[in-house]
């Protein structure tokens, strides 16, 4: 059976990232992604969960604090700040990250990812990112702002050496309605 796209996406992050690694959820929203990243890195993990609103930083504590979990550090600042939010003593050693692209679902439409800050982010994590390990986004671009993000997105993937990066694209090229897709980086050289 081909898996949905966030099942796939799930699945990459299953192959790719170990227990006790720190992981980033750059779009936190409703905490679903956080909650597996905690699962899959274990006690000794960390996650570290972003989001510009407070809606979402507020629901994925709650998801964190139903379910137990310790090691997730929810930060409330756009992806592109990542850099400073890195922990001193894991700066080198991100297993993996995961992206879910445009807006929060039952929420404000107007508060999207945009382009300049998702790439920015994508570059600072891909710097940071362990031998082999994968950075995914999921791309929904449906709503007004969703095309120009892809573009800018794919645009600057297509461009990513191929030496020291493999870049994939999943999705369902027959569904209506602008099916939301992967775009999943493997860093392929330290
Ligand atoms: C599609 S939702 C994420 C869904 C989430 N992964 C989940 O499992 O519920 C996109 C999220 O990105 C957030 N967002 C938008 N711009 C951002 C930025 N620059 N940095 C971090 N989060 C951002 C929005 O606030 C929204 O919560």
């Amino acid at each position: 059976m081909l898996k949905g796209v966030l099942n796939y996406a799930h699945y990459l992050l299953e192959e790719s990232v170990n227990k006790g690694e720190t992981v980033i959820d750059a779009t936190c929203g409703n905490g679903n992604d956080t909650l597996f990243l905690s699962d899959l890195v274990g006690q000794d993990g960390h996650v570290l969960a972003f989001d510009v609103q407070e809606l979402a930083i507020t629901s994925t504590r709650e998801v964190i604090i139903k379910h137990g979990k310790s090691n997730v550090s929810l930060i409330h600042d756009s992806h592109a700040n990542i850099k400073q939010h890195l922990p001193k003593d894991e700066r080198q050693t991100i297993g993996g990250a995961i992206f879910n692209l445009g807006y929060l679902p039952k929420s404000d439409k107007k508060i999207i990812t945009k382009p300049e800050s998702t790439i920015k982010a994508m570059d600072d994590i891909l710097e940071v990112l362990k031998k082999n390990g994968l950075i995914i986004l999921v791309v929904y671009h449906g709503h007004e702002g969703g095309k120009e993000e892809k573009e800018a997105i794919l645009k600057h993937v297509l461009h990513l050496s191929q030496q020291k990066y493999s870049v994939l694209q999943y999705g369902f090229i027959n569904q209506k309605n602008n099916p939301p897709f992967i775009i999943a980086i493997q860093k392929n050289k330290q």
